[in-house]
């Protein structure tokens, strides 16, 4: 796991600002890199290197929201908005994760698209069953890539199908799942996943929020996506003062030691928003998500402008494709359109930013990932783009903006996750 590569690299040296260096080398040293310089330093003199020549060099994509059982029926029931879309495709899908014969197949299928692609993290919602989230972790440990994975949590709200008997079941077999997924990977690690608040009553959420301090794990969950689901946590939790205070209470909403994504954040109000900033909870921006089940536009640039930490996520089936570089291109047109439609003093997204987004924003949920500097975990993806013609010269950046409007799987040529070669 040291190694040089050599090739034409490209990440952010701020959120709005991109480093290129031209044919020059990244040095990774047992998973961590020690930078991207013009010319080998001598103390790395001895290192192999790997030449990529003409081809892109970039950070690893970090998909921070995303729904492994879902992905059977990508691209599939857009015709309706969140909580009829839940009742009529999702939980129907969901629950023949009860079969584990099925989720092999399913769950196979998932992983393999995610490690062709160009993800190299991702924070992952499984389903209620034990066996099948501990399957689906065992094919994402096989596959190379570090990811989060939640085993989810529903005790109310459910149909018959798709529920946990109580409170007190639901606990139990999230704490005999943590137990043996904290013992027997090394690159895929458990998130508590409490589905979001309609489905999981106050005992289910007191009870995850002590599995949070006793085994001292991230949090993920779904906030202020569609007014309808808003309109129904008022009714659930009069007292909250906003949905995301419905987490808070039970010491899920982010804070000292509670490292927590809630995924869209569309439609949160003031003092939820305050909230969010004040417990550095991360967004996990979804715009392909919020088009289909016609959400709405999350306020991303106020976002970022108050220093609201912000990642990309997929959430498939919401939206239809894994890939991180259509959620970089899907923010930016969202946010042209909230400009042009809402508000003019939140200007749209740029190229640099969306691509910051997808790497180092939501990268920094994992700690120092999704950036060539020294110290950081080296994920890398080497880019060729030589089926992408053009008659056009096209600088390194011009490159990049290409890549993340137009690129494919078959694009990524490479791809190191914490130094190891995973494609
Ligand atoms: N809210 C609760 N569950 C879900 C889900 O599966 N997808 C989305 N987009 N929102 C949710
Ligand atoms: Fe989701």
């Amino acid at each position: 796991m040291n190694l040089i590569l050599k090739g034409n690299i490209c990440y952010n040296a701020t959120p709005q600002t991109l480093r290129i260096l031209e044919g020059g080398y990244l040095i990774c040293e047992a998973g961590i890199s020690k930078g991207a310089f013009a010319e080998i330093p001598e103390q790395y003199a001895n290192l192999p290197v790997m030449d990529y020549g003409e081809r892109l060099i970039i950070p690893g994509l970090c998909d921070i929201h995303v729904h492994a059982p879902q992905y059977a029926f990508r691209g599939l029931g857009m015709d309706l908005e969140l909580l009829d879309w839940l009742n009529t495709y999702t939980f129907p899908e969901e629950s023949k994760y009860s079969d584990l014969e099925y989720a092999d197949k399913a769950y196979q299928f998932f992983v393999d698209d995610l490690k062709e692609g160009a993800t190299t993290r991702a924070v992952v919602f499984g389903t209620i069953h034990n066996p099948a989230t501990l399957l689906l972790m065992e094919k994402l440990e096989a596959s190379g890539l570090i990811t989060m994975v939640g085993k989810v949590n529903m005790d109310r709200n459910s149909p018959d199908i798709l529920i946990e008997d109580s409170a007190v079941k639901s606990l139990a077999d999230t704490e005999a799942w943590i137990r043996e997924s904290m013992t027997r990977f090394k690159r895929t690690m458990p998130i508590l996943t409490p589905r979001f608040t309609p489905t999981c009553s106050d005992a289910l959420m007191d009870g995850l929020g002590r599995l949070q301090i006793k085994y001292k794990l991230p949090v993920q969950s779904h906030l202020s996506e569609n007014h309808g689901e808003i309109a129904w946590v008022k009714e659930l939790c009069p007292d909250a003062k906003c949905y995301g205070a419905a987490y808070d209470r039970h010491g899920l909403f982010g804070g000292a030691g509670v490292p927590t994504i809630m995924a869209h954040c569309v439609w949160s109000a003031d003092m939820e928003e305050d909230l969010i900033e004040k417990n550095g909870v991360f967004v996990g921006h979804c715009p392909q998500s919020n088009m289909n089940l016609s959400s709405g536009i999350a306020p991303i640039r106020r976002f970022m402008n108050r220093g609201i930490r912000v990642g990309l996520g997929s959430d498939v089936a919401g939206g239809s494709q894994t890939s991180i570089f259509r959620a970089m291109s899907d923010a930016i047109q969202v946010s042209k359109l909230y400009w042009r439609l809402v508000e003019q003093k939140d200007a749209a997204l740029t190229v640099p930013e969306a691509f910051y987004l997808g790497t180092r924003g939501g990268g920094s949920f994992f700690g120092k990932v999704g950036s060539f500097d020294s110290g950081y975990e080296f994920d890398a993806l080497v880019m060729d783009d030589t089926d992408i013609l053009s008659s056009k010269t096209l600088s390194v950046e011009n490159r990049l903006e290409r890549m993340i409007y137009l690129a494919g799987k078959d694009n990524v040529h490479a791809k190191y996750v914490k130094g190891k070669q995973v494609k």
